[in-house]
């Protein structure tokens, strides 16, 4: 595995405290980090990714203790959620401290927080020593990176410096969770379900069918996650366009499935075909992440 260096690690974590931008990889994507404590800093970010400000970025910490100097209030499901799936693709939400800029935030009275289990992300923020903001390391409403190169493509010099330590693991954002809410409430599926999350406090969890759509997680817009190529979602080829098209073969097993997906779109989209095909998944609770992606990539077959 590529792993960065004692001095690249050390230089990284030096940028972070003098305000700087570094992307850096975690288990689910690489992210574009920052010290989350410093608005000037943060806003570097927003600049660099072309991001709305309406949009709420991520914390990322080495664990609960530094998970709590970000919230006013840590409820006994967050220490259950936080013991069961961290280090991992889980984002908390719940309700902010003071310490947390407005920026971060989109204004919201709320932060999302995780702690990411790859070993770059968590020695980078112990020895940053600071939480770190940090939404996917790609231009807004591109697909994110699952490699360092995938971040220099898109965001170029935009980013003092990219720790390269080969391609994430997961392949998805992490599932981001709001606590913040009663009951809890999915906002973004990820590859862990609505029903490990309930399993784990006990408790049914608010159907996302009955949320509202523009509710507390701005950000999440319809077409995101896209790239270039129009891509369709197909049950059968006769629903595929004419034209010079290619479809997408991926792993039957899920947890290999969205390990590869980013990486297979970004390659056919760099291809120059009229469209991208792939079939459409299993409609059951562990694709429901890989699903939430394809359909907001997607273009609706004629
Ligand atoms: O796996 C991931 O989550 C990656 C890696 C880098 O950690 N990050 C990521 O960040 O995907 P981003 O910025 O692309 O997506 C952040 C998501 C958005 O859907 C946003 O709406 C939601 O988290 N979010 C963040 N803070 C929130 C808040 N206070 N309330 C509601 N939703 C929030
Ligand atoms: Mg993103």
């Amino acid at each position: 595995m590529t792993c960065p260096s004692e001095e690249e690690l050390q230089r990284a974590a030096e940028i972070i405290k003098q305000g700087g931008l570094v992307a850096f990889p975690t288990e689910t994507v690489y992210g574009l980090g920052a010290n989350a404590l410093d608005a000037v800093a943060v806003a570097r970010i927003f600049a660099a990714k072309q991001r709305p400000l309406a949009s709420p970025l991520i914390v990322h910490v080495n664990g609960e203790a530094m998970a709590r100097t970000l919230v006013s209030d840590w409820p006994e499901r967050a220490s259950r959620l936080a013991a069961r799936f961290w280090p991992g693709p889980l984002t908390l939400v719940l309700k902010k401290a003071e310490i947390v800029p407005d920026v971060v935030t989109a204004g919201l009275d709320s932060v999302g927080v995780r702690v990411p289990s790859h070993p770059v992300a968590l020695e980078l923020i112990r020895r940053a020593g600071v939480p770190i903001a940090a939404p996917s390391a790609n231009r807004f409403m591109e697909i994110s990176p699952t490699t360092a190169a995938h971040v220099r493509a898109s965001l170029g010099d935009k980013v003092d410096m990219v720790l390269d330590a080969g391609p994430t693991q997961v392949g998805i954002e992490s599932t981001v969770a709001s606590l913040h809410r009663d009951p809890p409430v999915v906002l973004r599926p990820g590859m862990i379900s609505q029903g490990q999350l309930e399993e784990a406090t006990g408790m049914n969890w608010e159907r996302e069918q009955d949320v509202p759509e523009v509710m507390e997680s701005p950000g999440q817009h319809e077409r995101h996650y896209a790239p270039r190529t129009p891509l369709y979602l197909f049950q059968t080829r006769a629903e595929l366009p004419e034209g010079r098209g290619v479809i997408i073969n991926l792993p039957p097993d899920c947890i290999a499935y969205a390990a590869n997906l980013y990486a297979a779109l970004h390659a056919a989209d760099k291809e120059g075909w009229d469209w991208i095909g792939v079939v459409e998944p299993p409609d059951k609770p562990e694709w429901a992440g890989i699903r939430d992606r394809l359909r907001r990539a997607s273009v609706k077959p004629h």
